[in-house]
């Protein structure tokens, strides 16, 4: 029986594409309305791509440098070089909007018993960030973030955080992400999961299966 229910963070809770399309809508932004869907996904692309290869290289560092040199990259590749419209994305970044589901399931999750938190590649203070400017912080037990053990998802020593903070066998976990890849990370390790696909992506060929495949959030307390 699922007792824990644990939390991707960027692009599961919080929508990672807000601050580009929100900076996008702001004035005197035309050249980045221009581009910004593009810029969002290559920004997002090269934050995990940095993250995977840190990890695979031994090269930590925290996830909000990683965040700002997968930001440099995705700007210089869409010809936008604009001081302060790095400090805008990012500073958005910081405060992300959550995706209009999360506080009422969070809390259908707290009124039935369950153990809420999030597990992240983000930093502490990052985190903490985002969870406040949402208003999320009294739905969930715990925000555990990779930085205790210093390597990113999906090694093992992330995903063995969930189960040191929390009493509960592997499969009484539910870890839901919307990252197939930290899905199939979860799911090898012995957690049940769900993946949240709401773009309709193919499943990524990895070594292990999510066992729900949702297309956003509001289902979660019918799989418990
Ligand atoms: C996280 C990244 C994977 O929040 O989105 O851990």
């Amino acid at each position: 029986m699922i007792n824990t229910c644990i939390f991707d963070a960027y692009g599961t809770l919080f929508d990672v594409a807000a601050a580009a399309r929100e900076a996008a809508a702001e004035p005197g932004q035309e050249a980045l309305a221009q581009v910004w869907p593009t810029l969002a996904a290559n920004w997002r692309r090269k934050q995990l791509e940095y993250s995977w290869l840190r990890a695979v290289a031994r090269q930590h560092v925290d996830f909000w440098q990683v965040t700002g040199d997968g930001l440099d990259w995705a700007m210089e590749a869409s010809g936008l070089n604009d001081a302060a419209l790095r400090e805008r994305l990012l500073a958005l970044y910081w405060e992300l909007s959550a995706y209009p589901e999360v506080p009422k399931m969070l809390a259908t999750l707290k009124e039935r018993g369950m153990n809420t938190a999030i597990l992240s590649n983000g930093s502490p203070a990052m985190l903490d960030a985002a969870v406040k400017s949402a208003g999320l912080s009294d739905l969930l037990d715990d925000v555990l973030s990779v930085e205790t053990v210093g390597v990113y998802k999906p090694h093992d020593l992330v995903y063995e955080m969930v189960e040191s903070r929390f009493v509960c066998e592997r499969n009484e976990v539910l870890f839901v992400s919307s990252n197939g890849w930290d899905a199939a990370g979860a799911s090898k390790f012995g957690y049940r999961t769900a993946w949240v696909n709401r773009n309709g992506d193919p499943m990524d060929r990895l070594y292990a299966a999510p066992e729900w495949v949702l297309t956003d959030l509001s289902t979660i307390p019918d799989l418990i």
